[in-house]
């Protein structure tokens, strides 16, 4: 059994610990900022197919105590690299220091990078070459308080990454997070989904792919592991070939997105598309204030509105935040409202009993999901 660490946006361990667990993975153990487990090399590929929330899956090789760059080095060049990868291969390394002797990410990384170069280049005459692009052997390096962790990384492109959406709007959430708020409600695909203020479409479009059952890396053509020495081509075209099988075609319920700005919504629209659930999703123009239920049937509101970080803004988005407690108490009865905002204050407007606040980071900030029913 191989250890492997899983990363992801802090407040989404536990979701990405269950899927995880829905995966068979063993020895599951949430972290910060990410989940330890272990299992054998296809479950790396299940997972680099699968997770939602995860952002990397890496392997560690090397763990070492590390307070200079030299010492970083010796530690890197102690490993046989001819284990993982040979000179004809290409290699990067993406590396994070924090609170430690190495303040230098970028010399980390070199340092990292020479140490095999170094190693190959006196053993066989020849050396691996650079691609940030797509290497074959993608490396991270992470270094807390002086001590390093050195990793295989399966994926390299963040797993967020889906692929459905080249153009960034302004804020749109990160793909990986908000699947990762569906799951923390439960929301499964059996009840209706609306997003009034859908910007790019994340969640009506996470939402299509979680009730779909539709694996999130099946779009990607490439992952690293894919170059590596024990690359296992049959059980990964096997995983793929499965969870296309275990794809539905069809959504049980209404999926609706709309926003007020025209533009907005073609190119939530367009990202629909090319994430293959175009025909699935219902998208309109419209103000939140004009919003009603698709379906007699109440299931879910899942928005995050403007939240405004410049002084003046909060004062409009009072406004925007109690017109959509007004109509969620007069027009949604039953339904519930999650609210992911990182203004407490606005949030509070809300005029409609809390079922439960969850804190979740949006890059450095620390927002909250909070649940209503209206
Ligand atoms: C933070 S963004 C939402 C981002 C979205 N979750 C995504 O992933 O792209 C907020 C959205 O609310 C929309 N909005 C602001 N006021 C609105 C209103 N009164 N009615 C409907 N949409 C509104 C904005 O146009 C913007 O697209």
């Amino acid at each position: 059994m191989t250890r492997y660490f899983a990363t992801c946006a802090r407040g989404l361990e536990p979701l990405l610990a269950r899927e995880l667990a829905s995966l068979n993975a063993q020895q599951v153990e949430v972290g910060r900022g990410g989940v330890a487990f272990a299992g054998e090399r296809s479950l790396l590929y299940r997972c680099c197919l699968w997770l939602r929330t995860a952002i990397r899956v890496l392997q560690p090789i090397l763990e070492a105590d590390v307070h200079s760059p030299d010492e970083l080095y010796d530690a890197v060049r102690s490993l046989d690299w001819s284990r993982w990868m040979t000179p004809e291969q290409t290699l990067a390394v993406d590396c994070n220091v924090r609170d430690s002797a190495l303040t230098h990410s970028q010399y980390a990384a070199r340092r990292v990078k020479d140490a095999i170069c170094d190693q190959f280049r006196e053993r066989t005459g020849r050396r691996p070459s650079v691609d940030t692009q797509q290497p074959m052997i993608a490396l991270n390096l992470h270094v807390a308080k002086n001590h390093a962790i050195l990793s295989l990384d399966g994926s390299w492109v963040s797993l967020h990454k889906r692929g459905y959406r080249p153009i960034q709007t302004i804020a749109p959430l990160n793909e990986a997070l908000a699947a990762g708020l569906l799951l923390q409600v439960a929301w499964d695909g059996s009840t209706p989904l609306v997003d009034p203020l859908c910007g790019s479409g994340t969640f009506p479009i996470e939402g299509a792919w979680i009730a779909l059952n539709r694996a999130p890396g099946l779009t990607r053509k490439w992952f690293p592991f894919q170059a590596w020495r024990d690359f296992d081509r049959p059980v990964w075209n096997a995983l793929r070939d499965e969870a296309r099988t275990a794809m539905a075609k069809k959504l049980s319920v209404p999926l609706v997105g709309s926003d007020v700005r025209q533009d907005v919504v073609d190119l939530a629209q367009n990202n629909a598309r090319a994430a293959g659930v175009g025909h699935l999703i219902q998208f309109t123009t419209n103000d939140v204030r004009q919003a009603r239920p698709p379906c007699e049937t109440p299931g879910v509101v899942m928005c995050n509105p403007p939240y405004g970080e410049r002084i003046g803004e909060e004062k409009e988005l009072a406004s925007l935040y109690r017109c959509i407690s007004a109509v969620a108490r007069k027009y949604w009865p039953r339904w519930k409202w999650v609210i992911f905002t990182g203004n407490p204050r606005l949030a509070k407007l809300v005029d409609l009993p809390v079922i439960r606040k969850t804190p979740f980071f949006n890059g450095s900030l620390e927002c909250h999901l909070w649940e209503f029913q209206a």
